[in-house]
């Protein structure tokens, strides 16, 4: 496996992969590896000939200056993971490499942006675009894999990607034995908190279960009672929305697909998590 640090080095070495007509698969992450990534990688490592993941936590995406400072970082331990994976080339440049002078760039996402993580992290989407699309002209790759765990992200990806010849791989949301989605934040949770914390997908799987053909508004109720009788959950936002628009819905039925999508807060860990309400 190969470290690079520089875009230039990246681009002639994967330069010289293309030439011989390998496929390119590429994994963006911002380390604190778990197996979530690793199945992306992993998935990568059947399809395509050529593996590249990248390690970078990027500033311009945090709106929370404390949440960039605590934000997790393994390197040693992440390069090994990557290793024993058979990822072929890891991307971990530093700040001056990314962004040598201020990146201006506004984007628009229309009202896709404005909801829910956009809504409560103002220019978070702004920083993910800035950095995958930096990080899209620096690999080049043929596919790029994303976790359907940051499922707005993934949306907005997806938008983002129509100016680029790129296949977006949705992959499924990895989660721990009782339910709790992996995420590198599961790391800084308290032993209170990490018992609290599958509450958050059983309360999804029940609103699967109980409120098909009924009002969102019942919905929000069941699940800011169930998360807030804990005593370290304090839930942030719960909606439902069409899972292809991401626009909220009033009603959950069957004639559209529809994602619940919920924000909570174990602690000051901040975790995301949403499930398909008719799969
Ligand atoms: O999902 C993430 O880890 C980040 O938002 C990404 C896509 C690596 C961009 O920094």
């Amino acid at each position: 496996m190969q470290i690079i640090k520089h875009t230039g080095r990246l681009k002639l070495v994967l330069s010289r992969y293309r030439k011989q007509g390998a496929t390119i698969g590429f994994i963006p992450t911002m380390g604190a590896l778990h197996p979530g990534h690793l199945s992306l990688i992993k998935q990568s490592v059947i399809t395509d000939d050529i593996t590249v993941s990248s390690i970078y936590v990027n500033p311009t995406q945090f709106d929370d200056k404390s949440d960039l400072k605590n934000y997790p970082r393994n390197f040693k331990s992440d390069y090994a993971l990557l290793k024993s994976e058979e990822c072929t080339i890891v991307f971990s440049p530093d700040n001056k490499e990314m962004y040598p002078r201020p990146d201006n760039r506004r984007f628009n996402f229309g009202r896709m942006g404005d909801v829910m993580e956009g809504k409560m992290r103002p220019g978070h989407f702004n920083g993910v675009a800035q950095i995958v699309t930096k990080l899209f002209d620096a690999v080049q790759p043929h596919r790029a894999y994303f976790g359907k765990k940051d499922f707005q992200q993934l949306a907005i990806i997806q938008k983002l990607v129509n100016d680029y010849d790129i296949e977006i791989v949705a992959c499924p949301i990895i989660r721990e034995k009782d339910g709790l989605a992996m995420s590198s934040r599961n790391s800084l949770l308290s032993d209170q908190e990490r018992n609290d914390a599958p509450a958050i997908y059983r309360t999804l799987l029940l609103v699967k279960e109980k409120f098909r053909n009924r009002n969102v508004k019942e919905a929000e109720k069941f699940v800011e009672a169930r998360i807030n009788k804990y005593t370290s959950l304090k839930l942030e936002y719960f909606q439902i929305v069409n899972s292809i628009t991401l626009d909220p819905v009033d009603e959950i039925a069957s004639t559209i697909p529809l994602t619940a999508c919920i924000a909570v807060y174990a602690g000051s860990v901040r975790l995301i998590d949403n499930i398909d309400i008719f799969s």
